[in-house]
């Protein structure tokens, strides 16, 4: 299962239910992270409200969106190309409007509308309530941009229309921005202060999601872990809260085992943990809960204590394994997956080897693995010459690839003769007779359907796998159904 993230492929157009009422068609396109796949949903919720339905057709849309990613240079790419594409239905469609959401829009602001001439409207992500307003704007002829970052806002009071869904999983957002500052880490700057949603919300959304028979979400946040709820406001003025907000302060601890015990029957799954920041108490709720699943992605960039500094990780390597020591202590059959950085400046072959020898030791069940692209405004950006040849970056990459395949396939032997309990989420890609879904740890399973379906909680027998999958048949329901 590891990858290499490809954007090309993360692009995805999203349909929702046709309202009567609603006559104006969105196309609405995400690349990049979950958390843009989610703020979509948000964007779609906030248009049906303006009489905006969803298609997948982009020749017959009236308004275009499309929600980008900024994290490498390759996703800023894959973004322009899409334009070119867009460009090529105007000529047919000239009434057809286009905007474009998300981190580029924060990183270009109004550059994007001299760049790129097909472009009316440039949203970043703390804008989306003024969507309505800004189409408007571009209606009577103007262009129009908000990239203003918010102190406050978290759209938890938005319900998201669910689109593109197998009605079963669901992304619900906990928190927004960073202030951790990796120095390679273009997010602080497009998604600006980190700040939390109120738990009373976020509890809101899990029961209606419960309601509407999903059984899976996902507490999103680039930083899980830091999520704090004192009453509103950023992260960073925690320090200045009153006494009283400061001892009925919510911490994620606390918010994961509050989002377990009210839907103990809804898996509950949270990306992602920053390392410096995920503390003992999370593991310790995630081992008390039968439905938080025991998978945890746990990015570390890089093996190396030089280069984490460099990077600005608060962690070192030794810190990092004590971590890993406590998971596999507390949840021993705990997955644990990883993203790891080649290539970023002054990055020698003994740094790399600290990386190969680091991801040794933990043997991850899967990871994402990129080559560093410097990317503009960024600490590194300014202070580091990106130094090492783009060949020294693939051959590095190319080794920690094949390394984690090797690891991937032992973890996934590990389960052979093993039952797992396995939420039904599709039809296999390969085999239109097997279901697909995945067990606690992540890990993708296939087993004939049989009178199964999706949604079912089943246990399965492992009979076989490849490096990515597990192979079975089922055996049952398991308890949870
Ligand atoms: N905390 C975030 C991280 C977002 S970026 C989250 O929610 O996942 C995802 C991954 O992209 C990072 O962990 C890092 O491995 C990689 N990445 C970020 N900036 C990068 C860059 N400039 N070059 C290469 N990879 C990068
Ligand atoms: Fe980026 Fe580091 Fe935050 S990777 S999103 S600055 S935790």
């Amino acid at each position: 299962m590891e990858k290499i993230i490809d954007e090309k492929q993360q692009g995805n157009s999203l349909v929702m239910e046709p309202k009567t009422e609603n006559k104006r068609k969105l196309f609405i396109e995400s690349y990049g992270c979950q958390m843009n796949f989610s703020d979509s949903e948000i964007v779609a919720s906030i248009l049906s409200k303006e009489g905006y339905n969803t298609t997948q057709q982009l020749e017959e849309a009236d308004l275009v969106l499309v929600n980008t990613c900024s994290i490498r240079e390759k996703a800023e790419q894959t973004v322009r190309k899409r334009l070119e594409k867009y460009n090529a239905v105007k000529r047919t469609n000239p009434n057809m409007k286009v905007g474009v959401l998300g981190c580029m829009a924060e990183r270009l602001k109004s550059k994007f509308l001299e760049e790129e001439k097909i472009v009316d409207l440039v949203v970043g992500p703390d804008a989306y309530k003024d969507l309505p307003n800004l189409i408007n704007e571009v209606e009577e002829g103007r262009n129009a941009v908000n990239v203003i970052l918010s102190k406050e806002e978290t759209y938890g009071d938005i319900s998201p229309v669910r689109l593109q869904t197998n009605g079963v999983s669901a992304f619900v957002s906990i928190t927004r921005g960073c202030d951790n500052m990796c120095t390679f880490c273009v997010v602080p700057f497009t998604r600006g202060r980190e700040r939390s949603r109120d738990p009373q919300s976020i509890i809101e959304e899990v029961n209606d999601l419960a309601t509407k028979e999903y059984k899976e979400i996902t507490l999103l946040g680039q930083n899980v872990d830091s999520y704090l709820w004192y009453g509103g406001g950023l992260k960073k003025d925690f320090k200045d809260a009153t006494p009283m907000q400061k001892a009925t302060a919510t911490n994620f601890a606390a918010l994961l085992k509050m989002v377990a015990e009210a839907q103990p029957k809804m898996r509950i799954r949270f990306s992602t943990s920053n390392p410096q920041d995920m503390t003992l108490d999370v593991i310790e709720v995630m081992a008390a809960h039968r439905n938080i699943c025991n998978y945890i992605h746990l990015p570390v960039q890089s093996g190396s204590d030089k280069m984490l500094k460099k990077m600005n990780r608060l962690h070192t390597r030794e810190e990092y394994f004590s971590l890993i020591d406590n998971i596999k202590k507390i949840i021993p059959d705990c997955g644990i997956s990883h993203d790891i950085i080649t290539g970023f400046p002054t990055e020698t072959e003994e740094d790399h080897q600290d990386t190969i020898s680091l991801m040794k030791y933990v043997k991850y069940d899967f990871g994402f693995m990129f080559a560093y692209s410097e990317r503009p405004g960024t600490m590194a950006a300014r202070k580091f010459e990106d130094d090492i040849p783009e060949e020294t970056k693939k051959r590095r990459l190319s080794e920690i690839v094949a390394l984690q395949q090797e690891h991937s396939k032992y973890r996934t032997e590990q389960f052979l003769g093993k039952t797992v309990e396995v939420l039904i989420e599709k039809a296999s890609k390969k085999s239109d007779a097997h279901w697909s879904g995945r067990n606690t740890q992540n890990t993708v399973v296939v087993f004939p359907k049989e009178n199964y379906k999706v949604g079912d909680f089943v246990n399965v027998k492992v009979n076989d796998c490849t490096s990515a999958t597990l192979i079975g048949e089922a055996v049952g329901y398991s308890e949870n159904n």
